[in-house]
């Protein structure tokens, strides 16, 4: 089939490599031409595992295509999809100007009937309004040519998004139209393992389906996070009660790892828009809300440790902290709303100095922040810790989970972890003499500061 996919941002590339990957024939349209003649190049934007080999394996066949054409993109494919950005607004809200956008340069353009999905994380209703746009532009252009608009959400994770995407747990199809239905069918078809993965509802369904599953991502974790803090005030270890709890097949192991909060491109902002999708329909959110606020309080975690740790924010002063760990999670190096960027502001505000290390994300912190002179980035693990005073970690690498602790206690001027991932065995490391504070690890310091 022939697809023609609006954006190569993250969501976009993988759709499109993908698809080229399992046979369709595919052309990604983007407004800035670098990063066009650079996909030309078989150079990519971001870091993403197996990313790179199939968009240039594709590229190379001649199945993938990229290019800064517009009319040549609608021209191409009976389905077009948008997938560019939608960040938020001042208030919360996702920005629809890029989508809307798009919507109007497709009904520019198009001579022929068209299927247009939304790919992107939209409000629910804006379906609906892509329709409106394509109608309007259409009727200024006295055309009249058929066309559906789909929602088909992405639930993709960062690190392993082709994965997630060659073998789904579900596709989301989002159209009342029998024709929509059975193409979207047929270009999912592919990806369906053992059994059918595609399951097709109304369009605002879809729509809602995609910040629901986020949000009930995102408070599991808040809600691990908001225990955690119980626990250390009542002398319990959250890691058991999370093994108590997780063998109930209802509740489940997955996502409930307490930590310094949760980051990324995709729960915070999809929290906080449908929260204001909530209140644009008169319903006050109060789940999403405490979800949201649990998850600001948990990032500033680490600091409070290192405050009530040292007595006072002012004690904090011309110390060096060790940070391991930049990104928002392992295996990516996306910086946004990473829980380390709360500890490093906090920490430079109270006139300390940051010497981290992280195994992808160094550049990118480098490029957020610049070069400052309270904050060195440096090349290894163990180089962080030399004349720190000491160790935070915000991010589990792998690298992290097995250090070596004598060579840290040599390196670092006081034997203290405050670890934001719950990396270690708390009774181990006391044993040989350390400072250690997990996230709802018993006997820890409060930090109510
Ligand atoms: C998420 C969703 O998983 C994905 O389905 C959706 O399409 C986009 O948002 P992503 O943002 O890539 O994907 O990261 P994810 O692996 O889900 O982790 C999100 C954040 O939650 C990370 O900061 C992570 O550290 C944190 N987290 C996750 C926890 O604190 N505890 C957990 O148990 C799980």
């Amino acid at each position: 089939m022939k697809v023609t996919i609006f954006g190569t941002g993250y969501v976009g590339l993988v759709t499109g490599a993908c698809l080229a990957e399992v046979g369709h024939e595919v052309t990604c349209v983007d407004v800035d031409p670098d990063k066009i003649a650079r996909l030309n190049d078989g150079v990519i934007p971001i870091y993403e595992p197996g990313l790179e080999p199939i968009v240039r394996e594709n590229h190379d066949q001649g199945r993938l295509h990229f290019t800064t054409d517009a009319a040549e993109g609608v021209a191409f494919g009976e389905l077009q999809f948008i997938a560019v950005g939608t960040p938020p607004d001042e208030d919360g809200s996702a920005d629809l100007q890029y989508v809307r956008a798009v919507a109007a340069t497709i009904a520019e353009h198009m001579d022929a009937p068209k299927i247009i999905i939304d790919k992107s994380t939209v409000p629910v209703g804006t379906g609906d309004q892509v329709r409106e746009v394509v109608a309007e532009t259409l009727a200024r252009r006295g055309v009249d040519f058929a066309f559906d608009v789909v929602s088909n959400p992405e639930f993709l994770k960062e690190g392993a998004a082709v994965n997630d995407f060659m073998k789904p747990d579900r596709i989301i199809v989002g159209t009342s139209d029998p024709h929509s239905e059975a193409v979207m069918r047929e270009l999912y078809a592919p990806f369906n393992r053992n059994h059918d993965r595609v399951i097709v509802m109304d369009l605002r369904s879809a729509e809602l389906t995609k910040y629901a599953a986020n949000a009930m991502l995102a408070t599991k974790i808040s809600f691990m996070n908001e225990l955690a803090s119980l626990a250390e005030r009542l002398g319990a270890d959250i890691e058991h009660v999370r093994l108590g709890i997780g063998s109930d097949p209802r509740i489940g192991y997955h996502f409930i790892y307490p930590g310094c909060g949760y980051g990324g491109s995709c729960f915070p902002k999809d929290v906080q828009a449908l929260s204001r999708i909530a209140h644009s329909v008169d319903h006050e959110p109060l789940l999403l809300d405490a979800v949201e606020a649990v998850n600001r309080r948990q990032k500033h975690r680490p600091f409070e440790m290192l405050v009530a740790h040292y007595g006072s924010v002012e004690a904090l002063a011309g110390k060096t902290f060790a940070l391991w760990g930049l990104a928002f999670k392992p295996n990516t190096d996306d910086m946004r709303e990473a829980p380390s960027r709360t500890l490093m502001e906090s920490l430079w505000a109270a006139g300390a100095r940051v010497q981290a290390f992280d195994p992808e994300a160094m550049e990118e912190t480098q490029r957020i922040y610049g070069h400052r002179d309270d904050l060195s980035l440096v090349g290894t693990r163990d180089a962080a810790l030399k004349g720190a005073d000491a160790l935070v970690i915000c991010t589990e690498w792998k690298a992290f989970r097995a250090p070596d602790f004598d060579l840290m206690r040599e390196s670092l001027a006081e034997p203290l972890i405050i670890d934001g991932r719950n990396l270690y065995d708390p009774e181990r490391l006391k044993a040989a003499g350390w400072h250690y504070y997990g996230i709802g690890r018993g006997e820890t310091v409060r930090g109510d500061t």
